[in-house]
This record gives structure tokens, C-alpha cells and sequence, in this order.
């Protein structure tokens, strides 16, 4: 039904505050998808949504505990590039990895401005993901003054350009982008399905000058900001939304479960 396996992401930021909750929260929505006779999130039958959660470090391996059984995966909301010593506060790939993530998020729009992320850190994060097995998700996206300015597209070329440089067609294999507007993030604004298509298309068109045709479209490229169970049918529904990168909804077990469980 899908040319590519759709992929949905819950990034829970920096939330909620206490691993009970954290637990509650993973053990609700695995029990809800048990629940859900039509999901596909169980990894049984193959071509099913993949699905990944993305809790804040310290409850990354407990969270692994409770839905690795239910064939869902866990990612790093972030990574330092480098690979140890004296960076205090930070966190490597090689840590992340070994407490069970699959995935990483790498340049996601909170990183950029509130963390001084940049294109050259986030290339090098990108880089060390992979180098340590992992998959990059990609968070690309521009600022509301840049939308009004018409300069969406010059920004998304700009930012999978330098965040992909360096990377071989071969890893390329490994890569999920998500376009997050970031007018769009956490202010309820979602984009409309069209234009976010128009968007993917896009990237597809600048991978396709980077790489070739083979990569621009196979690679998953998921939308994100203020995706709600009212809004993720008819974004999944556009030929190249291959899935969702959720904030706040992925905090209430119900709507992310509905989330996944997308109707085709
Ligand atoms: O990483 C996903 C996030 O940026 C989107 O947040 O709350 O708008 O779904 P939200």
C-alpha cells in the first residue's frame, strides 16, 4: 500500500518530570495498541508502521524495557559528536547505543535555538550516528520569518545540503528526514497536508541532485509540528508524508496510539 515503510515518531522533549510517569505513560500506550486490533505497530506482519519513542535520557532503558517486546524502538533525542572525555553535561553515541537506541534526532528546531546546534555540529552528529549504527532523523524546517519571507524551500536546501554532507548514498540508507516548520511546533498552527507535500517533494528533488533518484525516493521523510488524531489522516494521506514526528500529542497514550494507528 506504501512505497515506503511509515515511520511515527513520539519525541517527548523534555518530559514528563518523573520515571513513574514515564513508565505509565510507555506501559498505557503499549497496552492501547494490544487494544487496537488493526495495529501494525506490533511489527508482526511486515510492512506495518514502524514506530519509535523518544523519551529524555534518564528514562531511555526502562522505556526500552516496556516497549521492545511490543516491536517498538527507542531513540536519542540528541548526541555530542564527540566520543568521550571532558564534555560535562553531554552524551555520546556510544552511551546512547548502549542502552538500546535505534534512532537519534539531529538538528531538531529546540537544538538549533536554544542549543546553539548548528549545520556543522549537526553534520557531525549525523555522522557519528551512523558510525555507531544508529539512524539519523533529521529535523529540518524553517522559522516563521523565513515562511513569510517565501524562502521555505532556499531553507530546507540549505539544511539537507550541509547536514548531509559527507554522508555516502550507502548510509543514506539509514537516514529519516522530518520537515518540521517550526511555526508549526507546538503552536496547535499544523501545516496543511498539500504544502507539506509540496515540501517533501521538494527535498526529494534536492536529494535527488545530491544522490540520485534511488535515494530520493526511498527515503522517509516525516512531517512534524502539531500533528493531532484529527489532523495525521490526511497528512499520511499525501503520496510523500511517510509519517510523523510528534511533540505533545505523543504525551497522552490515546492520541499517539490513534497517531499510529493512522487510517489508510
Ligand atoms: O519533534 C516533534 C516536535 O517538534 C513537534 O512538536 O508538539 O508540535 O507535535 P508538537
Amino acid at each position: 500500500l506504501y512505497a515506503r515503510q511509515p515511520i511515527m515518531a513520539g519525541n517527548w522533549k523534555m518530559n514528563p518530570s518523573t520515571e513513574a510517569d514515564a513508565l505509565n505513560l510507555a506501559n498505557g500506550f503499549v497496552a492501547l495498541l494490544h487494544e487496537m486490533e488493526d495495529t501494525c505497530a506490533m511489527d508482526e506482519v511486515e510492512g506495518c508502521t514502524e514506530v519509535v519513542l523518544f523519551p529524555p535520557f534518564p528514562f531511555i532503558s526502562k522505556v526500552k524495557d516496556v516497549v521492545g517486546k511490543a516491536g517498538i524502538a527507542v531513540g536519542s533525542q540528541q548526541v555530542y559528536y564527540e566520543d568521550k572525555g571532558a564534555f560535562t553535561g553531554s552524551v555520546s553515541a556510544s552511551m546512547v547505543k548502549s542502552v538500546g537506541c535505534e534512532y537519534v534526532l539531529c538538528g531538531h528546531s529546540e537544538r538549533r535555538t536554544l542549543f546553539s546546534d548548528d549545520d556543522v555540529n549537526i553534520n557531525a552528529k549525523v555522522k557519528k550516528t551512523l558510525e555507531f549504527g544508529m539512524k539519523p532523523i533529521l529535523c529540518i524546517g524553517e522559522t516563521k520569518e523565513e515562511f513569510d519571507l517565501g524562502i521555505t524551500k532556499e531553507v530546507c536546501a540549505m539544511q539537507v545540503s550541509k547536514d548531509l554532507a559527507g554522508v555516502s548514498k550507502e548510509d543514506m540508507k539509514n537516514v529519516v528526514i522530518a520537515y518540521e516548520p517550526v511555526w508549526a511546533i507546538g503552536t496547535g498552527l499544523v501545516c496543511d497536508p498539500e504544502s507539506a507535500n509540496k515540501v517533501h517533494q521538494f527535498i526529494r528533488t534536492v536529494l535527488e541532485r545530491m544522490y540520485d533518484k534511488e535515494v530520493a525516493e526511498n527515503i522517509r521523510i516525516q512531517y512534524g509540528g502539531s500533528v493531532t488524531p484529527e489532523s495525521v489522516d490526511g497528512l499520511m494521506a499525501m503520496s510523500d508524508i511517510d509519517g510523523c514526528l510528534v511533540g505533545g500529542a505523543s504525551l497522552f497514550a490515546d492520541k499517539f496510539a490513534r497517531i499510529v494507528n493512522f487510517k489508510q
